[in-house]
């Protein structure tokens, strides 16, 4: 475990390599951010956004919670999206889930877990929707796994509801909604190559916020 004082340490030794390669770094992000991706991932501190994406500061927009979660009542991540939409203009969405998410192992369980329960509820309503895929999984681990992936495919029909990427998407043919997940053990990302078109277009009926029939003709 790093000790506390260990972190001020890093700290400098991080600002010493960065500016080992580029004298002008930190002058040149603190003008302003152009980052082409929204990260939005799960808390675990296993799980890090930019470390395992490989990229520098300023390129991705990040949103971490319990359960990579997109819950259009939490102002939290509402505020992220729609800034990262309308004012950065991010071209990718990504919604990361992971293997052994202790969120989506907690919704799994029939024990009150106080604060959060209603957190927690919006992933047993991932089973209940897809509740015949699962119970036909008779492995736990491997239904839990399916789980995780579940969740992040909801999470990104959830994303696909809000009429700040319905609207730039339509003017502008992106953001483009992703959904990984992150393998603890292994430490790599799947793709879980979803179809972001055939997801629009599938919500379509019920969550168009446009007043255009945006994908008409397709
Ligand atoms: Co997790």
């Amino acid at each position: 475990m790093t000790d506390y004082q260990q972190l001020f340490e890093n700290n400098r030794k991080w600002v010493a390599t960065k500016l080992e390669t580029d004298k002008t770094f930190f002058e040149k992000i603190a003008r302003e951010q152009h980052p082409d991706y929204l990260y939005i991932g799960c808390s675990d501190s296993r799980v890090t956004a930019e470390d395992m994406m490989g990229v520098q500061p300023g390129e991705v927009f990040v949103h971490r919670n319990v359960a990579n979660m997109v819950n259009a009542l939490d102002l939290n991540v509402m505020s992220v999206i729609n800034y990262a939409v309308r004012y950065l203009k991010v071209k990718h969405i990504i919604v990361c889930g992971h293997y052994n998410c202790g969120g989506v192992k907690a919704a799994m369980q029939s024990s009150d877990m106080g604060i959060l329960n209603p957190w927690l509820r919006n992933i047993r309503d991932v089973y209940r929707l897809h509740k015949q895929e699962l119970n036909a999984i008779t492995d736990e681990e491997t239904r839990y796994r399916r789980l995780v992936e579940l969740n992040v495919q909801e999470q990104c029909i959830n994303v696909s509801k809000l009429a700040s990427v319905q609207q730039q998407y339509l003017a502008n043919k992106f953001p483009i909604v992703h959904g990984w997940v992150f393998d603890i053990k292994s430490g790599l990302l799947k793709d879980l190559e979803l179809n972001f078109e055939k997801i629009l277009k599938d919500i379509q009926e019920i969550y168009n916020l446009t007043g255009t029939d945006w994908l008409e003709g397709k």
